[in-house]
């Protein structure tokens, strides 16, 4: 039997699985990752971190299932995307990383969509500048940070520092490389006019591949430590956006996903490449070769609730320590006991600004109309409302771009939930299903192995084959209709909110400055 590996970078942790080639799991490991958050909307992790829980839960998974290291046929790669490692000379980390959800670069984005011009964004890169992606990240260090700006020479991204530190070479795949905002998503190549728009220059890059391309092999060094073999080819890999999507079966144009990370994301696989012209949702690049996507992304989706866990779960954390289970079950034990709509409490999940369709760093999160007749049950189920209508946003934005949305796969946190399948299937209005993906990006990158060694032709096929739906949620038409009178409301809170965030924000920059 041959296995493959999957590892995933993400925000809250590394995970590391190993699969045989009928996608049974052989095993699992996890480790957290501390997250630094220096100063508010700033959010850094250190890429020894990263490698440090990557070899762990490598030399964890192949211990703990047990086979010969000969029998793996290869290792995919899959991370948080957008989020900068910078290298010097010598190949050293220069400074932490700058995560994907850091918001400080506004003023760079604004700087570098005048250098670009907005339509020549659209042209070379398809998206707009936005404080999450890669750019700007540089620009700010450059802008700040001069001494460690002259020092770069190569600029990698979360997973293909960790296939460098595997395998000695710099490469990059076209669906994380997309996040950068200084790639043609169309030609699925660096974009020169970008770069020279910016003044980046094109060698701090490293050569782009396809995600299942091998675009590397396990160095001696490594594979002694880990427990593998030698020369064990590693592939293109990709963003965790489009392993996770790999791994939940959307790999043909119809199929939609929603995925509720810490991130919430709105995935739709398109055979050919589509920008909204309004620039509201991302055109990247797929991992099946070829293909593109269309996305929508809430910041804080899984995020806000883990916040709302930690700031209002006290009881059910402790009550869950005693009871060996999980705090989130008796959370959405409490959610239930509220009515659908939490009686007119409404929440904005927006906690680290909102990109997909405000685009806005300085958007909060707010609890309105709280009345003394509203307890906790309203207030953790109107978080889980929130961030289900925040996903809808981009929903709308797939239907209006004409994409038809009558199934929607759902995965991550917010699929485990059967209360949370039913408010996302009566809030989309449409039929919500999960897949045997529990294990996420890290089996999207394992299949992405499986195709680059030949163990499956093509990531159809793979996918095909490994992945099956496991259960099916119907909008209820009742509770859908009264959904859409609290969504109607939800869509105007932020236009109303938005002069009040803006003036919270200029205060709060305004004390930093004094300070
Ligand atoms: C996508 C994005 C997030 C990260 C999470 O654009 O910023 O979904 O990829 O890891």
């Amino acid at each position: 039997m041959r296995y493959l590996i999957g590892i995933d970078i993400g925000t809250s942790g590394i995970k590391t699985i190993l699969i045989d080639e009928r996608g049974g799991l052989a095993a699992r490991a996890f480790k957290e990752i501390p997250l630094h958050t220096p100063r508010p909307n700033w959010a850094e992790q250190d890429p020894a971190d990263w490698w440090r829980a990557a070899s762990n839960t490598v030399r964890e998974a192949m211990g703990a299932a047990g086979v010969p290291a000969e029998s793996i046929a290869g290792i995919g790669l899959s991370g948080q995307m957008h989020s900068s490692v910078l290298l010097d000379e010598q190949d050293e980390v220069l400074r932490p990383s700058i995560l994907w959800c850091d918001t400080r670069t506004s003023e760079q984005c604004r700087w570098i969509t005048e250098q670009a011009g907005e339509q020549n964004l659209v042209d070379w890169v398809s998206n707009p500048a936005l404080e999450g992606f890669t750019a700007p990240k540089l620009i700010w260090v450059r802008d700040h940070e001069t001494e460690i700006y002259d020092r770069i020479r190569k600029v990698m991204l979360p997973k293909d520092y960790i296939r460098y530190r595997m395998t000695g070479e710099y490469a990059m795949e076209v669906s994380d490389a997309a996040g950068t905002l200084l790639f043609d998503v169309r030609e699925r190549r660096w974009s020169g006019a970008m770069l020279d728009a910016i003044g980046l220059p094109a060698e701090f890059l490293p050569p782009t591949f396809e995600s299942i391309d091998v675009c590397g092999r396990v160095t001696e060094e490594v594979a002694s430590d880990m427990g593998l073999k030698p020369g064990t080819p590693v592939v293109g890999g990709g963003a965790d956006n489009t392993c996770g999507a790999v791994g939940a079966g959307i790999v043909r144009s119809g199929r939609i996903l929603a995925s509720l990370g810490t991130s919430g994301v709105v995935f739709a696989h398109t055979d050919d490449v589509r920008v909204d012209p309004e620039l509201r949702v991302h055109t990247f690049c797929h991992s099946v070769p070829d293909k593109w996507y269309l996305m929508g992304v809430t910041l804080f989706a899984g995020g806000a609730f883990q916040w709302l866990r930690n700031t209002l779960g006290e009881i059910e954390v402790s009550a869950a320590r005693m009871l060996d289970t999980d705090p989130y079950e008796l959370l959405t034990a409490q959610a239930a006991r509220a009515p659908a709509g939490s009686e007119g409490l409404v929440f904005l999940p927006y906690l680290m600004g909102e990109r997909t369709p405000h685009k806005d760093a300085n958007a909060r999160g707010a609890f309105i109309g709280l009345t003394g007749r509203h307890g906790r049950p309203h207030m953790i189920r109107s978080v889980m409302e929130g961030v289900t209508f925040a996903l809808r946003d981009s929903i709308e934005i797939m239907r209006e771009l004409g994409l038809s949305v009558a199934q929607v796969r759902c995965t991550g946190g917010g699929a485990r939930s059967s209360l949370w399948r039913q408010i996302q299937a009566d809030v989309y209005g449409a039929e919500v299903v999960t897949v045997n993906a529990e294990e996420g990006p890290a089996f999207g990158a394992a299949i992405l192995a499986a195709v680059g060694t030949g163990v499956y032709d093509t990531v159809e096929e793979a996918a095909d084959d490994l992945v099956d739906v496991v259960s099916t949620t119907e909008p209820d038409p009742e509770t859908s209709k009264s959904y859409e009178e609290c969504y109607g409301i939800f869509k105007s809170m932020y236009p109303a909110l938005k002069p009040g965030f803006d003036a919270l924000g200029g205060m709060v920059e305004k004390q930093r400055s004094r300070n």
